[in-house]
């Protein structure tokens, strides 16, 4: 719950403490709007984020205030609702810089982080255009769903004919905790999600591998973040045949208390060399936790801040369930780094990659001014 300011050095939503739900949004800009139409679009989603991160009212009149012969301001379903904890943390895709057919609509291309790029394919991608992608991003997080969704739905209107919605997902239940002092939350598979995840109380380490530093790329980046988006289905029915032992084996962590198999307590730092009776290692060369731990990616880290979802279910009456993985890095690079070693995953076997995103996230905007202003100055 809780009020957090829109404005700051950096954006909200980054290392604030994971909320409970999500409502995360990729947009398309129309083929009509011009550089001053993209800058006024940020200029109005920013003022809109100013009154909806503190659970007020948006527009003239907002809800109910406004003309009676007019469709009112804001939308309504937020009413009477606290801010909930809302954070709205924007970001801007490659193809904002150059569209697919090579041209730099907004004069933005020479500006455009080297960073900043497609993400190459990975083994086993199958990832379908509908859920990949984009060249804004908003992500709203709250620990009240409608809160996210009523931010969402207001931000998508005012956008109206400037830029509409690519995709969009919900996320029922965090997969990650930020700080201390939450308790780490399970995702779909039953397992502790987060344990080793960078912590805001890591303040050296989220500044060597969170925030973009002045000389890492442009200066309009610096304070910022590269945002990446997964949305990985869960082949749940699957998973839920396979056996404890060989459930932990892949994670490479235990199922009730989230220790690692070298043994001690959820966390104590796994012991990669520890090795069994019969001398295999107790960490699995296949699993998890092994290939995605810093030590085997070059030092790699991330700050991970997933959701679980469940969108329905299929055909063949499974559920379309997953994560909806999203982290937050210095550099897209050690993202790439780690996704590269999972190819080797025995998670593998019950996921699947079906959507991508990479976004660019400038730092907080300043009292008056808008996000990514420093893009355009
Ligand atoms: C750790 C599950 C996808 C990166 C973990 C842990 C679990 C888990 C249970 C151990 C607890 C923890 O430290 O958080 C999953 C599931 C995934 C998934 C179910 C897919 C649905 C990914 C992806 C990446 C990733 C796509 C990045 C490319 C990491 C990292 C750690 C981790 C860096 C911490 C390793 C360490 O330092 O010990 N994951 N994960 N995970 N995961 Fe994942």
């Amino acid at each position: 719950g809780g009020v957090h300011p829109f404005y700051g050095e950096h954006q909200g939503g980054i290392v604030t403490p994971a909320q409970d739900r999500l409502h995360f949004a990729a947009f398309d800009v129309s083929s009509t709007l011009d550089r001053d139409g993209l800058v006024g679009l940020l200029q109005d989603w920013s003022a809109a984020a100013v009154l909806l991160t503190q659970g007020l009212e948006i527009g003239e009149g907002g809800a109910v205030g406004g003309s009676d012969y007019a469709p009112p301001s804001d939308t309504g379903e937020a009413l009477g609702l606290p801010a909930a904890g809302l954070t709205l943390t924007f970001g801007f895709g490659p193809t904002l810089f150059t569209d697919a057919d090579g041209v730099d609509r907004f004069g933005i291309a020479d500006r455009r982080p080297e960073a900043l790029a497609a993400l190459p394919r990975f083994q086993g991608d199958a990832l379908q255009p509908a859920w990949t992608g984009g060249d804004l991003a908003i992500q709203a997080c709250a620990d009240n769903p409608q809160v996210a969704v009523h931010a969402i739905r207001n931000l998508s209107r005012i956008a109206f004919g400037r830029a509409s919605l690519r995709w969009s997902q919900l996320g029922f239940g965090r997969t990650s905790s930020t700080t201390r002092a939450q308790q780490t939350p399970r995702n779909l598979f039953g397992f502790k999600d987060g344990t080793a995840n960078l912590k805001a109380e890591d303040t050296a380490l989220v500044e060597e591998h969170v925030w973009t530093g002045s000389g890492d790329g442009p200066a309009w980046m610096t304070g910022g973040s590269y945002l990446v988006t997964r949305k990985i289905r869960m082949i749940i029915e699957n998973w839920d045949r396979v056996q404890l032992q060989e459930q932990e084996s892949l994670v490479g962590r235990t199922k009730g208390e989230g220790a690692p198999l070298s043994g001690g307590t959820e966390f104590t730092e796994p012991d990669f060399s520890a090795t069994g009776a019969t001398g295999e290692p107790l960490m699995p060369t296949a699993s998890h936790v092994r290939l995605a731990h810093p030590d085997q990616n070059g030092g790699a880290r991330m700050l991970r801040r997933g959701y679980n979802f469940v969108d329905g279910n299929d055909e063949l009456g499974r559920l379309d369930a997953g994560l909806f993985f999203i982290s937050y890095q210095r550099d897209p690079a050690d993202f790439i780094a780690v996704q590269r070693s999972l190819a080797a995953d025995g998670l593998n076997e019950y996921l699947r990659h079906v959507g991508s995103a990479v976004f660019a996230v400038p730092p907080g905007a300043r009292p008056g001014g808008y996000v990514g202003s420093g893009l355009f100055a």
